[in-house]
């Protein structure tokens, strides 16, 4: 049985002191929960999450990372230096990071790979465009972005990934995939995990996913054989929206 996650992706939002007050007025909310819960915040109050959520099964994890060990790297931040400070999952190739900041088939693999080796858990995305969609390429580009991915990771470690299909025209303008087409594409993505390492794998690995989810369409979503959780950007900002989405 695939063990759902539900994952906040608070992109650029909050301040130590709201973040912290959050995890705070999440934290007994959510205990007990069958459901694995994860917060991916912006670099600054990811030491403060983890601090504030000890003890708690809320889970925090930083939203990119840099796939060199150390370096002559101006602005970037290392697995070893969010391991140091409790981090435990990381966002690897959101499509805000493929769209503005050169992110590519390549570093979303060089990362993946990384995080795996030192012990992290990539949440890896991937999805299509509105114009690959009408152009009928959403599976086509998703099986790219997957197979790209995970080029040259092995089967232990491909099951510790989670994959979320995020379409990109749905994340932020409240469209959502219906929760059959979510559910399709996401079985697709499953089939080709299939391919690359069999059954095991495949039926072990977990697909978010992501795109305007709200409490008022999680549990649909949720309801579909393939989708295993959400990464969700806008309704995780708040802790009663984001305690409805992990309770859903
Ligand atoms: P959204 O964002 O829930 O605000 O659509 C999802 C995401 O970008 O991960």
């Amino acid at each position: 049985m695939r063990k759902p996650i539900i994952a906040g992706n608070w992109k650029m939002h909050k301040s130590i002191k709201d973040g912290v007050a959050f995890v705070e007025a999440v934290k007994p909310q959510v205990k007990g929960t069958d459901v694995e819960v994860l917060i991916c915040a912006p670099y600054t109050l990811l030491a403060p999450l983890v601090e504030a959520a000890k003890g708690s099964n809320v889970q925090i994890g930083a939203q990119n990372m840099h796939y060199e060990d150390k370096g002559a790297f101006t602005g970037e931040v290392s697995a070893d230096m969010l391991l140091e400070i409790g981090v435990t999952h990381v966002i690897i190739g959101h499509s805000e990071r493929r769209q503005y900041y050169a992110e590519t088939d390549e570093t979303v693999n060089l990362k993946t790979k990384k995080a795996l080796s030192k012990g992290l858990v990539p949440v890896v995305c991937c999805g299509e465009t509105l114009e690959q969609r009408e152009a009928g390429e959403t599976k086509s580009v998703c099986k790219r972005q997957v197979e790209a991915a995970f080029s040259g990771i092995d089967a232990k470690d491909a099951t510790t990934v989670v994959v979320a299909y995020e379409p990109i025209w749905a994340i932020g303008t409240g469209k959502t995939a219906t929760s059959e087409d979510a559910n399709d594409v996401i079985a697709y993505i499953r089939e080709i995990l299939l391919g690359l390492y069999g059954e095991e794998v495949s039926e072990e690995l977990r697909i978010q996913y992501g795109g305007s989810v709200k409490p008022n369409n999680v549990e649909e979503l949720m309801n579909q054989p393939d989708i295993d959780g959400a990464l969700v950007g806008g309704a995780s900002l708040e802790p009663d929206s984001f305690v409805a989405l992990v309770n859903f």
